[in-house]
């Protein structure tokens, strides 16, 4: 088995070496584009390993996203919502484990050991692009729920995310002209970040009853109407009684950003300890969680630069961002 590994270690290691590089953004090791897509190695193995290995079922949900555009925040909401009748507020593990400790990544925790998996809660997350996907989970049948958000507010909410783990790296931080540079040019973790939502929001017109598109930006604005709706797509309504009991409202509030970000567990926990520099702090996946914040980093050039950016690539797709 040992040696399998090494072997698998040692290809994939001859295969990055033939593949453009790109700059990391001060995270170990470069950036590596395969099939049109960047990526640093670690979770390029995690995505060939799944293409290979992942089973989904039937009844998986996977919540599907780039970096820095609501995972923790949907994680938490649909992890709750499915829940509901396990636990209550008193005895919900989001009260002691941060949101991406309570649903894991396929592409890391489960390409390969996917038997493992807890199959009373069908939460998985990805990261992978649609094209990525492993073909069972399209011929399962599975559902999806990929959420998105302004490019700008997705790259600001990177940049500090990255400078935060420089810091706690002791690395030596990216300037934001040279990060913005890159995000420009699609060179970021899962980027280009318009071809990641592009790649779901095609699929989502193909197989709506399959796939359900969201911007985090409608989240925050009608949070309650989104998880009923969420809550319907992935087969778990609130009966008219929950709803005139306020179960989402209730739900809503405990994943809310106030709430989630003041508890112990995500001001002073570490994720993916022991994983060597994957380990992160907690409070690192918190920060502001508002919208439009970008007006206070970016200069109106650089916002009118994504935004040019965006019109482009979005450009006869029927999506705005
Ligand atoms: P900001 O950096 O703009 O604050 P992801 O989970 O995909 O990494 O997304 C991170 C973004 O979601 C961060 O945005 C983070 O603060 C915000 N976020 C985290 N938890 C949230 C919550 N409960 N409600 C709203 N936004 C949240």
């Amino acid at each position: 088995e040992k040696q399998n590994g090494d072997e698998l270690q040692k290809s994939f290691k001859e295969m990055i070496s033939t593949l453009p590089k790109g700059k990391s953004w001060g995270f170990p090791g470069d950036h590596y584009q395969y099939q049109g897509f960047w990526f640093v190695p670690p979770f390029l193995q995690g995505a060939l390993l799944a293409q290979q290995q992942f089973q989904a079922l039937p009844t998986d949900i996977i919540l599907c996203s780039s970096l820095r555009t609501g995972t923790a925040w949907l994680k938490s909401l649909t992890f709750a919502t499915i829940t509901r009748t396990l636990y209550d507020d008193s005895t919900t593990p989001l009260l002691s484990k941060m949101p991406h400790d309570v649903v894991p990544l396929m592409e890391f925790d489960h390409a390969q050991f996917s038997t493992n998996r807890h199959r009373g809660i069908p939460l998985l997350a990805t990261h992978l692009p649609y094209s990525f996907l492993p073909r069972s989970i399209i011929d399962s049948g599975c559902k999806l729920i990929y959420i998105c958000r302004d490019p700008k507010d997705t790259f600001v909410s990177l940049y500090h995310f990255i400078a935060r783990h420089n810091k706690s790296q002791n690395t030596q931080p990216i300037q934001l002209d040279e990060a913005l540079e890159l995000f420009h040019e699609g060179v970021c973790s899962f980027g280009p970040y318009w071809d990641h939502v592009l790649g779901y929001w095609k699929a989502s017109l193909e197989r709506p009853d399959k796939l359900m598109f969201l911007k985090y930006e409608d989240l925050v604005e009608d949070t309650v109407l989104h998880i009923k709706k969420i809550a319907e797509f992935m087969g778990y309504p609130f009966s008219s009684e929950e709803q005139q009991q306020n179960v989402p409202e209730n739900i809503v509030k405990m994943c809310s950003f106030d709430n989630l970000s003041g508890l112990e567990v995500n001001k002073t926990g570490k994720h993916r300890q022991g994983q060597g520099n994957l380990g992160m702090e907690n409070n690192i996946f918190f920060r502001k969680g508002k919208v439009g914040d970008w007006k206070n980093y970016l200069t109106t050039e650089m916002a009118q630069r994504l935004d040019q950016r965006t019109m482009q690539k979005l450009s006869g797709s029927g999506l705005s961002l």
